[in-house]
């Protein structure tokens, strides 16, 4: 297959690279700012050849990169010619970039959406794949669903719901078949740049710095691991009959920040052996209480469980972080 891979220089782009790159038979191109992604990241899981949009040729066994933004129509429009699938990965990351910024984060991830929906469409590209979060469905009960009706709490939650609206609106109209899937908060090796929760402890508490939950701890979140769900992205290429459809990818374990943290610093004092501090702070603007998801949906439509351990994958994120500072 022919995948254009937007965001791919990051976290899950080249994660999902890896794993690709690992099956073999596959072309992939990919389209990133450079924003938060770097050349040597991806450099890191692929050989490459960096293009500009006139040069491209879709080579098997060549990745082909890119440098352009989502938000630049005539580029996506060029980028998405010729290819199979798209998975659109490249957004505004984040609640606390969305509420400082919520412009930024609406043009990104509602303007640049659609743009890539756009190219889809003009290209004849059957199959588009959305990185969704749980923060559309906001504060609401969990453990959270499809059927849910959505309240977004932050910009970020707000930006992702117009993006599955948006998936929805372009499978009903277009016949495109896209899939939103809703990522719970997703950790592992390939994260060292995050601000996420589990990334950012385990820098901060190899650079011997104390950490800061904020709030009391007592809110839960869903935390899944990179593999698990780079599986799931590559089961809804895929699988058939799926399209206008969304899941929830994520773990089913509801987990306190205050639990993932003491299992955290206890792997971590296992394997550094140094004291580390851990405090509470404020609460953030735009966190919910409680998130967690049932995946029933994604077990039966795209047979998909996830398989790591929250030790399991705590272990193996603090090995590479470790590794990464060894081998810097
Ligand atoms: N990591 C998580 O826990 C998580 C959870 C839920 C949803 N998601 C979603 O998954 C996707 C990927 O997240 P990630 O963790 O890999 O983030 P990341 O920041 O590591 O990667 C995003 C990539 O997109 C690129 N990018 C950003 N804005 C761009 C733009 N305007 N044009 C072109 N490229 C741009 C960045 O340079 C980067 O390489 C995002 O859409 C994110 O919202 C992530």
């Amino acid at each position: 297959m022919k995948w254009l891979i937007t965001g791919g220089c990051g976290f899950i782009g080249t994660s999902l690279i890896r794993t690709l790159q690992d099956e073999g038979g596959h072309y992939i191109r990919v389209l990133d700012n450079l924003s938060t992604g770097t050349r040597d990241d991806l450099a890191l899981v692929a050989g490459f050849a960096e293009k500009n949009s006139a040069q491209l040729t879709a080579n098997a066994g060549q990745v082909e990169l890119v440098i352009g933004d989502i938000l630049d129509e005539t580029i996506t429009q060029a980028v998405a010619s010729g290819m199979d699938i798209i998975v659109h990965l490249a957004a505004n990351t984040g609640v606390g970039p969305s509420v400082e910024d919520p412009r930024k984060d609406c043009m990104a991830n509602v303007l640049g959406t659609f743009n890539m929906l756009e190219a889809t469409r003009h290209n004849q590209i059957s199959r588009f794949i959305f990185a969704s979060s749980g923060a559309p469905a906001g504060e609401v009960e969990p453990p959270i669903h499809e059927e849910l009706p959505p309240h977004p709490v932050s910009p970020y939650g707000a930006s992702k719901l117009a993006g599955e609206g948006y998936c929805s609106a372009y499978k009903r109209s277009f016949g495109i078949d896209t899939v939103a899937l809703r990522f719970g908060n997703v950790y592992g090796p390939g994260s060292v740049h995050k601000s996420s929760v589990v990334a950012k402890f385990i820098s901060q508490a190899l650079d011997g710095e104390a950490l800061e939950i904020f709030g009391d701890g007592a809110q839960t979140r869903d935390f899944i691991f990179i593999d698990d769900l780079t599986r799931a992205i590559t089961l809804a290429a895929t699988v058939e009959n799926i399209g206008g459809e969304t899941f929830q990818i994520a773990s089913n374990h509801e987990t306190t920040v205050s639990e993932m943290t003491r299992l955290l610093v206890e792997i971590l004092q296992q394997t550094v052996a140094e004291k580390i501090n851990v405090f509470n702070g404020e609460n953030r603007v735009g966190d919910v209480r409680r998130n967690y998801s049932d995946i029933t949906k994604a077990r039966t439509r795209l047979g998909w469980k996830p398989e790591m351990t929250l030790r399991e994958g705590l272990e193996a994120t603090i090995n590479y972080f470790l590794n990464k500072r060894t081998n810097k």
